[in-house]
């Protein structure tokens, strides 16, 4: 039904916000808006219209950045850092502070834009988004003035690319630009282009704040724009978005020195035990999953629930989605807003729908017409079908059970992704047992979702890696002080003791602290620079790499203590030593 009268069906009345605050910022700029580049928005362009995906109205026309511009941005990063470095942490203090205040200041401004351009209900863009952007630059306002005394052996990285997804549009530029500007960087940032509008307050904010020209650039465009930051004579690339886009980015930048750190995307694992608070869990789910219509890289998406009590938590999550109410972002009653973009709908419908096994449950409350998707559970259905290993990214929960806290945490780890993971249980023992056990960047115990600037964030296998939030966050904006020694002179090789004549030709791998022979039984000769076999070396199959990683698992490394690590590092290094020479030769006769 028309989003205009869905309210008549409904037994509660509209609390709208007025959007006039956002709408007249976005005429004061003529409609348009485009790079901001040495302190100053440059001349913008309609190459792409920015909507309101709830009513599909045009808000502004965007600047798709080109190559030349990017470049113009990152030159002006270049030549800003030098001085922004040497300005010292307390006065890249008081600019990290008064951007905190001017965002509180234009707090109303920023929630309002931000529902505005992505969609989310206003209520979490005014008491989520924006609060904890805010919350971002003090924490990191800290950082910078507490750098010459507890960071004096860590210098910036110089100028960072930085490339943000939609779903926290401010948010997610306050995790990038605060810790990079703590620690002396300049930036050049790209926002996405579904929702480019709350960045651009904020340089207008910069401005007011007293930023050094050239410290923060936006650059506004698409994955093209994106692309042209990458190839750019950055330092540092920081991204947050989709796996695929992450690989590209990583296969660009391996080999070219640039610093990177990838925030990709998950499919949750929510566990709920048996003896759960099973109200708590169940109003934690909604949060896990509904929160921002569920496109959140860390959302619950994967429900795993005890087989017990399975139906009984079915029924009363369901009860609950009846109540959840869909409608203007803008209106502050509203539980679930719109999907940021058609296209994204479309992915979420297409997923939904190729899936035939398991059976789903659609939220039975009014859903407007448009960008708009009901909350959706789809119950029955196994670890491996494509709904339980793909991320939708959108406002559908997919569930599946366990017996035994064996079987939680297998079924758990069983996915690529490795970014967060929820357990609810009242027993603490489970809890602690279960919780390292998660392969995920983070774990929450009887809540959810739970964020702050001092706590870094970030997942593992194909989540990404590296931190963002506090001290473990500066790191990845950081490099050590003293320029790393120089390596050692080895006497070069003479040519005496032919290296071929004491090297052991047989073909063996080492894999769990023995020598074995290949799986597949294949080995290679290997030939020095002018053909001379050198000997063989033994080729891996899927079962030897299986069985080396099975090893590694066992082993129990990480339980060792920091000292035995100590010593036996100790012990390597001396070894190395005492063989300098036919390491030498071996290196000499390969190279
Ligand atoms: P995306 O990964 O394409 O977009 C993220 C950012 O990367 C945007 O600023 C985009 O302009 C930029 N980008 C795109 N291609 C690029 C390239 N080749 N080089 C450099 N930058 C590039 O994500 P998209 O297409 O908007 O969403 C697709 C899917 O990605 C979603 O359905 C969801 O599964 C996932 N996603 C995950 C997010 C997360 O927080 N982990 C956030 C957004 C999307
Ligand atoms: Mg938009």
């Amino acid at each position: 039904m028309p989003i205009e009268t869905i309210f008549d069906t409904m037994e509660y009345g509209t609390a709208p916000e007025d959007r006039s605050v956002a709408l007249q910022w976005i005429a004061n700029h003529g409609g348009l808006i485009g790079p901001y580049v040495n302190g100053a928005f440059a001349p913008a362009r309609d190459d792409l219209a920015i909507r309101n995906p709830a009513t599909g109205e045009k808000l502004a026309g965007m600047t798709l950045c080109t190559k030349d511009e990017v470049t113009e941005a990152v030159q002006s990063a270049r030549a800003a850092q030098p001085d922004w470095q040497k300005a010292g942490g307390a006065a890249r203090a008081r600019v990290l502070y008064a951007l905190a205040r001017l965002m509180q200041k234009h707090a109303r401004l920023l929630a309002v834009m931000e529902s505005l351009d992505n969609g989310k209900p206003i209520r979490e863009s005014r008491d989520i988004d924006i609060p904890l952007a805010i919350r971002h630059f003090y924490h990191h306002a800290g950082h910078a003035q507490l750098m010459p005394s507890a960071l004096s052996d860590r210098v910036a990285l110089g100028v960072c690319g930085q490339i943000i997804p939609w779903n926290f549009p401010l948010l997610m530029l306050a995790w990038k630009i605060a810790p990079a500007l703590a620690m002396g960087n300049t930036v050049v940032l790209k926002p996405a282009e579904y929702t480019p509008m709350t960045a651009m307050i904020f340089a207008d904010i910069c401005s007011q704040a007293g930023v050094p020209p050239g410290v923060v650039n936006i650059v506004t465009g698409d994955g093209s724009t994106g692309a042209a930051l990458v190839d750019a004579t950055v330092d540092k690339i920081a991204f947050t978005g989709s796996t695929s886009v992450g690989r590209q980015i990583q296969e660009a930048t391996a080999g070219s020195g640039k610093s990177l750190t990838l925030e990709l995307g998950g499919k949750s694992p929510y566990i709920v035990f048996d003896d759960a608070d099973i109200d708590s869990a169940v109003e934690g789910l909604v949060d896990a999953i509904w929160f921002n219509q569920g496109q959140v890289c860390c959302a619950g998406s994967r429900l795993l629930i005890h087989e017990a009590i399975a139906d009984d938590f079915h029924n009363r999550l369901k009860a609950r989605m009846d109540k959840l109410r869909i409608g203007d972002p803008l209106d502050k009653s509203i539980d679930v807003g719109a999907i940021v973009d058609p296209i994204q709908l479309q992915q979420i419908q297409a997923l939904v729908q190729a899936n035939t096994a398991g059976q789903t449950y659609h939220a039975q409350t009014p859903v407007p017409e448009g960008c708009f998707y009901p909350p959706t559970l789809i119950t029955g259905l196994h670890p491996a079908d494509t709904l339980m290993q793909e991320e939708i990214f959108g406002p559908v929960l997919v569930s599946t059970t366990f017996r035994t806290p064996a079987e939680a945490v297998e079924i758990a780890n069983n996915s690529k992704y490795g970014l967060a993971a929820t357990l609810w249980t009242e027993n603490i023992n489970l809890a602690l047992e279960i919780a390292p056990k998660l392969v995920a960047g983070v774990v929450w115990v009887n809540a959810t979702n739970l964020f702050d600037a001092a706590a870094g964030f970030g997942g593992t296998r194909e989540s990404g890696f590296g931190r963002e939030g506090g001290w473990e966050g500066l790191q990845a904006y950081s490099k050590p002080r003293q320029p790393l020694p120089e390596p050692a002179q080895v006497t070069p090789f003479t040519g005496q003791g032919a290296a071929a004549d004491d090297i052991d030709r047989t073909a063996k791998l080492f894999i769990g602290g023995k020598q074995a022979r290949p799986d597949g039984g294949y080995s290679q000769a290997i030939f020095g620079p002018k053909g001379q076999l050198l000997g063989h070396a033994p080729i891996a199959n899927r079962k030897d790499i299986r069985n080396a990683v099975q090893a590694q698992l066992a082993c129990g490394w990480g339980k060792t203590t920091g000292h035995l690590r100590a010593q036996i590092l100790y012990y390597l290094a001396e070894n190395l030593a005492a063989q300098t020479n036919r390491f030498a030769e071996r290196l000499d006769a390969m190279t």
